[in-house]
């Protein structure tokens, strides 16, 4: 018997029922009479929002560092620098008393109007996975545990408490698991959070499939899985399926309705004994890091600022930026006095300080003089006169710097946005100024795309600063004035309007459903597909200096996909100053039984440029980037054929290309039955052994049957070409009397032979 199991067999069953329920709105409940501790959690993801009094939830949380959004550090597409600032929550846990931070969150931004996007990574799985996996590295790797979340296909705040994602198996592999799939086998994270939602019917908390059998049996995840905080309906069922820790306590008639479905033979003990086996497994892990102490506020303050800093995307640049030596810069717009630096809801964090945009700017406007016009107001009122005075400013500046925030009337968690749009006033605002002042800069200050369409082409510059975090003030003056190079490239598309995006028609759902109509192609997938122009693709951003790709191999030209591949490419500095660039590979596969994305994300790899400099990258492609889940196998699986590797620098810049023959390793089960179409037979390797010797007399048959020879028949279709995708045993039928046996019995035959092949 373990330790652990030895200290469960002490517990009653009540003080089983009420472990698996927390204490209070942040702890666990501690078992004192058997030495079992409190666990503590706090939100989360891009920051602590440790709340002094354990019993409230929404009361202002302790000082802490805010870190830049998800959509920020994304940007930066720099693993290590994301790890480091998983550390830094790591440090703050600790000094403010926490166990377990509830980030990072890992779910897909299936549509920009998605009100919890700025929390979220991308609209890229493999980013996004890669994204989380390393923030989770860095904060356990200082004994502090994560809750990854909001599990699974929580993309919506609509009706997020009640919605069903109904959303098809292939999809839910391919892009709504991908990034929690990788974030669990390889950063094992302490605990992962279920959403509120329903998927396919039922609630993520209750969801048996979700919880057990692919989460903890088929990934192999170690940890507990938490609700998210009210998720939990019905307790029996969620324990059932595999939730548990219920968050957030008390809940005295859910511990009861627990002890009741044991004592009634409802819920097999032993299933409560797991989820406390895996709750005592976190709790005295947690213990093993003793808390307490202070954190570096200054060096945490400098770290956001760096990660902002990398994060930010210089969307547009026509040679104006980075600013020189101009003596006059209007600045306009309220966001540079009130940085917005942050969304609202259980992410909102109580910063140590904040760097004032406009103050930042004057110190490294060394020399120059700044006026001030506030521009838009607090709501979504349309104030003239605001409008009037900042073009007054512009019109006699060298420059105009626009800080355009969005604000949180129209983006936070809770609720969707309605459109893309900046407020009325804002779009007015940025027209006005840019016809008097062609040197206009605008910086953005969102968590999610917006569309410019309406005064992009005026402006000189933009400069997309997303919700940046406490020090992304001082990290938006180093990027305008060059002291810091830009180099975040965004991990989600820009389109040009609403009506363009992936999930339009199928968003945000109603009747309690929203059906993922779009299906995998949400994002670039989409825009490729459709061939939909966008604003600025995914993978998009402009540096101070230029790139050139060359040279680029492979590690085999013909390679097993158990091995996979290692593309190298030489990046060289072709500009004047220091750089980063991002380097992005994409695989397309040329050919595939079911239909696939124009191309998708697999691999990447940021890297560091003096001006003239050159170096190899090399980026490693596993099984996984080649292969895709099919349904019917229930597996992923790769197809022998040629793949085509691009190497590009956004979705929209691919500057190499290069064609690899992929030799698959599987050998799939056979999935013929007796629906199996003639193609189908055809196309099965061992269907076509079996099946093959028959084909040529069936289609003499076919053609006697409903006339015509080669092409059209005397019912005006290729024969042929209508029979192969008709079951076999239906085309059979037609042709019953000339057969020996009857079609069903000859299908049932052929399908003996060729299943007792394997
Ligand atoms: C949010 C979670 C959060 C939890 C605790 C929920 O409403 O969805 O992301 O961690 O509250 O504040």
């Amino acid at each position: 018997m373990t330790e652990l199991q030895s200290l469960i067999a002490k517990m009653t069953l009540e003080e089983k029922a009420a472990l698996c329920t927390g204490a209070s709105a942040w702890t666990a409940t501690p078992v004192e009479r058997l030495g079992i501790p409190e666990l503590t959690c706090s939100d989360g993801p891009h920051g602590v929002r440790r709340v002094p009094d354990v019993n409230s939830i929404t009361v202002e949380s302790l000082p802490a560092t805010c870190f830049p959004t998800a959509s920020c550090s994304a940007s930066t597409w720099d693993l290590d620098l994301v790890q480091k600032m998983g550390e830094a929550l790591a440090e703050e846990c600790i000094a403010l008393n926490v166990d377990v931070v509830l980030g990072p969150g890992a779910n897909m931004k299936r549509s920009p109007l998605g009100g919890r996007n700025f929390e979220y990574y991308s609209e890229d799985p493999y980013l996004a996975g890669e994204m989380a996996a390393s923030l989770i590295r860095g904060v356990q790797g200082k004994g502090v545990g994560t809750s990854l979340k909001h599990y699974a296909a929580n993309n919506q705040e609509f009706q997020r408490f009640t919605i069903s994602a109904d959303v098809d198996e292939r999809t839910l592999r391919e892009i709504y698991l991908p990034a929690f799939e990788k974030a669990v086998k390889e950063a094992r994270p302490w605990t992962v959070m279920c959403s509120y939602n329903k998927v396919n019917g039922t609630f993520a908390s209750e969801h048996h499939y979700l919880l057990t059998d692919i989460l903890k049996k088929e990934w192999g995840f170690e940890g507990l899985v938490v609700s998210d905080w009210g998720a939990v309906r019905d307790r029996v069922a969620a324990l059932k399926g595999g939730l548990d820790w219920e968050m957030p306590g008390p809940q005295d008639r859910h511990v009861q309705a627990v002890v009741d479905a044991v004592r009634s033979g409802e819920l097999d003990e032993s299933v409560l004994d797991e989820a406390v086996r895996r709750i005592l497994r976190i709790v005295f892990k947690a213990k093993e890091t003793p808390k307490g102490g202070k954190f570096d506020v200054d060096a945490h303050h400098e770290l956001a600022r760096k990660v902002a800093a990398e994060g930010m995307v210089l969307l547009k640049n026509n040679g104006l930026l980075p600013l020189k030596n101009q003596q006059h810069i209007a600045v306009i717009g309220r966001s540079a006095e009130t940085a917005h630096f942050q969304g609202g809801g259980s992410s909102h964090i109580n910063p140590t300080k904040v760097a004032v945009p406009f103050k930042e700017l004057k110190e490294r406007a060394v020399g120059a003089e700044l006026s001030y016009a506030e521009g838009y107001p607090t709501d979504n009122s349309y104030r003239p006169g605001m409008i009037d005075q900042a073009v007054g400013l512009a019109r006699s500046a060298d420059v105009a710097v626009l800080y355009i925030a969005l604000p949180s009337f129209k983006e936070s968690e809770g609720y969707d946005r309605n459109d893309l749009d900046l407020t009325g006033q804002q779009v007015a605002l940025i027209k006005a100024v840019s016809k008097v002042q062609p040197n206009t800069v605008v910086v953005l200050n969102n968590g999610a795309p917006v569309a410019m369409g309406e005064w992009i082409d005026g402006v000189a510059a933009v400069l997309e600063g997303w919700m940046m975090g406490q020090a992304g003030g001082a990290a938006i003056a180093d990027v305008l004035y060059g002291k810091v190079n830009p180099s975040g490239k965004l991990a989600e598309t820009f389109p040009h309007k609403l009506a363009d995006t992936p999930a339009h028609l199928n968003w945000p759902g109603g009747a309690g459903q929203v059906r993922y109509g779009e299906g995998l192609f949400i994002g670039y997938r989409y825009y490729d597909m459709k061939e939909i122009p966008v604003l600025f693709p995914f993978g998009h951003g402009l540096s101070y200096t230029t790139f050139a790709y060359s040279n680029p191999r492979v590690s085999a030209k013909t390679f097993k996909d158990i091995d996979g591949l290692t593309v190298t490419v030489d990046v060289t500095n072709t500009g004047g100053v220091g750089g980063k660039e991002i380097v992005q590979v994409y695989v397309h596969d040329q050919k595939s039984g079911l239909v696939r994305p124009e191309k998708e994300l697999k691999g990447f790899a940021k890297v560091a440029l003096e001006p003239g400099e050159t170096k190899s990258v090399s980026i490693p492609l596993d099984f996984r980037a080649f292969a895709y889940y099919h349904p019917k196998y229930k597996q992923w699986i790769t197809e022998d054929g040629e793949f085509d590797i691009l190497i590009a620098a956004s979705a929209d810049d691919i500057r190499q290309v290069l064609t690899v023959n992929l030799e698959s390793t599987l050998s799939l089960p056979c999935i013929l039955d007796k629906e199996s179409t003639i193609r189908e037979w055809m196309d099965d390797r061992r269907g076509k052994v079996v099946f093959g010797p028959y084909y040529e007399q069936i289609q003499i048959q076919s053609r006697q049957t409903f006339g015509g020879g080669e092409g059209e028949g005397s019912i005006g279709v290729d024969v042929m070409e209508m029979m192969n995708d008709m079951p076999l045993v239906s085309v059979l039928m037609f042709m019953a009397s000339a057969l020996p046996v009857h079609p069903e019995d000859m299908v049932a035959g052929l399908l003996k032979q060729v299943h007792g092949m394997e």
